[in-house]
């Protein structure tokens, strides 16, 4: 059973080693469907913040709701199922092709596993490995480019159905052609989904309900695109950089 995807941080303070506070006081509200973006220098803490949501770590200070209810009291598997994830370490395992992009949901036939792989602009370079969708992965992609493993990493989320995406760099080791080429299918990945996007390209943020800018684990700017530039302050400075 899939959740609507609201997702809720409430004054969540947070820090990996006792004494040294990552995030502090972050209130974010997603309404489900929405794209939300997180952009701040290196080391801002927006990776940081997507691994609380996806409950990697547990928080001591505020809380994360989902549809209203505590992650606490979610099943991890449960999450898993409600949360798709492209991040900037690509995971696969040694299997097929065909059973990485599956991970993403067990139950999805072979044409919607290609399906799925089109849309990630994958298909044209999984036709071309020496067993097509059958090719065995060396442990974690190693035959592999770093481009197509993300490219594998954004079929699987394609494929899911979860409610709720996370986006983190997730076309950092394309090139700039399939870039260009997946723009759509990264749109029919968000559509209708809880998206948290974190990209240093601000491009792909600009259209974003809300953008929130970091700075040393604190929202120093909230707002559009628009309302951002508007307002001449770090959002401004990064974009016109
Ligand atoms: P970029 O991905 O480089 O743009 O940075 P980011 O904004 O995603 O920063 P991130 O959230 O990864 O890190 C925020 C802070 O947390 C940094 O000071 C990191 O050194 C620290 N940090 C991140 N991951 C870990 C971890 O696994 N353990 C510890 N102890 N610290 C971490
Ligand atoms: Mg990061």
């Amino acid at each position: 059973q899939l959740i609507k995807g609201e997702v809720t941080l409430k004054n969540v303070t947070f820090g990996y080693v006792p004494g040294k506070t990552v995030l502090k006081n972050i209130n974010v509200k997603a309404k489900p469907g929405q794209k939300i973006a997180f952009v701040g220098s290196t080391g801002a803490g927006k990776t940081t913040i997507t691994n609380l949501i996806n409950r990697f770590y547990e928080i001591e200070e505020g809380e994360i709701l989902i549809d209203g209810i505590n992650i606490k009291n979610i099943k991890k598997d449960s999450l898993r199922r409600n949360i798709a994830m492209v991040l900037q370490d690509t995971h696969l395992f040694s299997g097929t092709v065909r059973e990485n992009i599956r991970y993403g949901r067990p139950d999805a036939t072979d044409e919607e596993v290609i399906t799925a792989a089109k849309i990630a602009c994958a298909h044209s370079f999984i036709e071309r490995l020496p067993q097509g969708y059958d090719t065995v992965l060396e442990g974690d992609g190693a035959n592999l480019s770093q481009g197509e493993r993300q490219l594998l990493n954004i079929a699987r989320a394609a494929i899911s159905k979860a409610p709720i995406l996370i986006l983190d760099e997730a076309t950092s080791s394309v090139d700039t052609r399939t870039e260009k080429h997946i723009e759509r299918g990264m749109d029919q990945l968000m559509k209708n989904r809880t998206t948290f996007v974190i990209a240093h390209r601000l491009s792909t943020v600009r259209n974003a309900d809300q953008i929130i800018v970091l700075e040393h684990g604190e929202i120093i700017e909230q707002g559009t695109h628009d309302e951002l530039i508007k307002m001449g302050g770090r959002y401004y400075q990064l974009y016109t950089g």
